[in-house]
């Protein structure tokens, strides 16, 4: 028995942050971030809206679209580091606002690889047969902890969510196999420093600004293209699989470069490759069920498609899996 996906959703807030408003915040230009990053656009929460309220309207979408009600589903598993508070989960605030009255809840925090370490759960359950329908979001308010004085990193994120409803299936397709990893000798390469436990919110803190998002975005850079191609390498020779019966390769959307640097290291052209970051940016966890819902609803994957996922960020972690859809 496998897991697949029944179906999925996505939702943005309504504010469109362009390159041009950040030129009025700080000293960057429209053209520096198109070039060095391929973002035109992302998109910003309301004030109050939260990563429940986000990650609601993908999960009602996605539920739609699998014909399955709330109290269907056995678990919620929230990928995000941006929830709406530290305690409780998110993902039992969703569950009750979604009325999965049956459903056991959890968050998972594997920053922008949060969705598939979320989606290898939701396999795990499924496959042993311990639940049947499991709901899977990645949710994110990166706006809450971006600091907007920063032009190394408030350019690059955006907000937004995606889900999957997943179901059991003895066809041949689903998720063939997900590959996880994570190196925290790097975990100061991109963090939060303050808000947990090693710094508690206090004055202090905040006047140091520990509470929003720290990168060192070039080293980043050169870590994520390797740990991508080398992550679709391993989820291919799993499968006994080659780069040439890949269909689509479905990315983390960090940076377009990144991007093209894996692609063309794995011999993937561009048209392979599902995109969306020019418009929304570096959502986090939810970057890949948003362009996966995307790439869904506008027939570009359709039924037999071979995607392979791929994602790396904060730890650090890498991930990858082979959907035959
Ligand atoms: N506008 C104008 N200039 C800028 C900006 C900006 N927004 N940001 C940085 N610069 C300047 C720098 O200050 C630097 O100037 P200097 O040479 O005078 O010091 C210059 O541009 C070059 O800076 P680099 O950091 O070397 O620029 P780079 O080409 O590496 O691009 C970027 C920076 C876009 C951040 C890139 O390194 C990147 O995308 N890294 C990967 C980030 C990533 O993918 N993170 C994913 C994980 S996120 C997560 O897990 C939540």
């Amino acid at each position: 028995m496998r897991s697949h996906i029944l179906g999925t959703g996505a939702y943005v807030p309504k504010q469109v942050l362009t390159n041009v408003d950040l030129e009025g915040l700080v000293e960057t230009s429209d053209s520096w971030i198109v070039e060095r990053t391929g973002i035109r656009e992302r998109r910003k929460a309301a004030p109050g809206e939260a990563c429940s309220d986000l990650g609601i309207q993908a999960a009602q979408l996605a539920l739609q679209a699998a014909h399955l009600q709330a109290d269907d589903l056995d678990l919620i598993v929230l990928a995000t580091c941006t929830g709406d508070s530290p305690l409780p989960s998110t993902a039992s605030l969703i569950q009750y606002r979604l009325g999965a009255t049956s459903a056991a809840a959890l968050d998972i925090s594997a920053a922008c690889c949060g969705f598939v370490y979320a989606l290898s759960v939701a396999d795990a359950y499924i496959r042993s047969g311990v639940y049947r329908h499991v709901l899977v979001i990645g949710s994110e308010v990166m706006s809450s902890i971006t600091d907007w004085t920063d032009r190394n990193t408030c350019v690059l994120f955006g907000d937004g969510a995606g889900a999957a409803v997943l179901g059991p299936t003895e066809e041949d397709r689903g998720l063939l196999s997900v590959h996880l990893h994570a190196d925290g000798r790097l975990s100061d390469l991109i963090c939060v420093p303050g808000g947990g436990s090693t710094y508690p919110v206090s004055e202090s803190m905040l006047a140091e600004r520990l509470q929003y998002v720290k990168m060192r975005g070039n080293e980043t850079f050169k870590i994520a293209v390797k740990t991508m191609e080398d992550a679709v390498r391993e989820a291919l020779d799993a499968q006994n699989m080659k780069v040439s019966d890949v269909d689509f390769l479905l990315p983390h959307q960090a940076n377009i470069r990144i991007l093209k640097a894996v692609a063309q290291r794995l011999g993937l052209s561009m048209e392979q490759v599902i995109l969306n970051l020019d418009r929304f940016g570096n959502t986090s966890a939810a970057s890949i069920p948003l362009a996966l819902d995307e790439a869904v609803r506008a027939g570009q994957i359709r039924p037999g498609c071979l995607i392979v996922l791929a994602a790396f960020g904060a730890g650090l972690t890498w991930a990858s899996g082979v959907i035959r859809w």
